[in-house]
């Protein structure tokens, strides 16, 4: 459980290249039947500072159905929650499992495990980026569309974990990515500058100038995990900041819905869109399993990209 592994903590860990054959795996695996069982034996450690329930379910169902097998450690069970240093459970949990997967708030906290842990990493998500997330929007786009190739994708909303992690990916990929968000709550300045020398990223004020012309309308929440004390502060900062149908008509006709869940009805998305017949919410939330089975498979199971 030694020698030399990669981590996946954001996006452009992968090369472009290595991102279409990891979509290219997980469409493999999707299609089935896809019988092999490259993490027969190896378990993977699975350590939850936050909630989840598509996270928790899709990394331990995945790990199971690829041949191995999945521990679930919350702060109430592990010694992390009571303050042991996170470079000491890296070094722990390394003499046991085979990988790690890690849901936190500080991004900081995610790169000290994987300095100190030699087996890989893998981020499920932080306050800073959702990378397992925006793959499988990725994967959900090119289910419904055949390719990424042109395509125009609009942001709705805060500057968050997945807005971050969007930004990654058009400077990874290269697609026209433009996002509305409120004044004071813009995406980390750092991703956004290294992307808009590289691809078409723009932030915009004006939903409605976001969403002209989008083959791919996307939101989340107003406030995070972590932020909750904040909600009544945020529900005003991002007042018409709602993905409706009137959002909806000024994207393409046939344009898709994509929030990576869990929503709220009312708030950032409408009933009407997010339960009409534009919502592709149900695939991307499957996805979530078919593209970290590819991940796993490549970082603990040595399947080729
Ligand atoms: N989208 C997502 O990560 O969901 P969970 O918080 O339920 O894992
Ligand atoms: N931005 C949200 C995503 C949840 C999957 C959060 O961090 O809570």
């Amino acid at each position: 459980m030694t020698g030399t592994h990669r981590d996946f903590l954001a996006i452009p860990d992968y090369t472009r290249d290595e991102l279409l054959s990891l979509f290219k795996l997980a469409e493999d695996m999707r299609n089935g039947p896809y019988t092999d069982k490259p993490l027969a034996g190896k378990s993977l450690a699975m350590i939850f500072m936050k909630s989840s329930t598509r996270t928790r379910v899709s990394f331990e169902v995945g790990m199971w159905q690829l041949g191995g097998h999945a521990l679930f450690l919350s702060p109430r069970d592990v010694q992390l929650g009571r303050g042991e240093p996170v470079a000491d459970t890296a070094r722990v949990l390394s003499r046991y499992v085979d990988g790690i997967m890690i849901r936190t708030f500080a991004h900081s906290e995610v790169e000290e495990l994987a300095r100190y842990a030699t087996v890989p990493v893998i981020n499920g998500l932080t306050d800073l980026l959702h990378p397992c997330q925006v793959l499988a929007d990725l994967l959900t786009i090119r289910q419904h569309f055949g390719s990424l190739e042109g395509r125009k994708v609009a942001w709705i909303g805060d500057g968050n974990n997945m807005a971050n992690s969007w930004i990654n990916a058009a400077y990874r990929l290269g697609f026209s990515l433009t996002l509305a968000c409120p004044e004071g709550y813009d995406p980390d300045a750092e991703i956004l500058r290294r992307a808009q020398g590289e691809a078409d990223v723009k932030i915009v004020r004006d939903p409605a100038e976001a969403a002209e012309g989008a083959d791919v309308v996307n939101t989340d929440v107003w406030a995070s995990m972590g932020q909750e004390e904040e909600q009544a502060v945020r529900e005003k900062a991002f007042t018409g900041y709602i993905v409706d149908e009137s959002l909806m008509s000024r994207a393409q006709r046939d344009a898709i819905f994509l929030h990576c869940l869990p929503a709220h009805r009312g708030e950032e998305v409408s009933a009407e869109v997010i339960d009409g017949p534009q919502s592709v919410v149900w695939d991307e939330a499957e996805n979530r399993l078919h593209i970290q089975k590819a991940i796993m498979a490549n970082m603990m199971g040595g399947v080729e990209l």
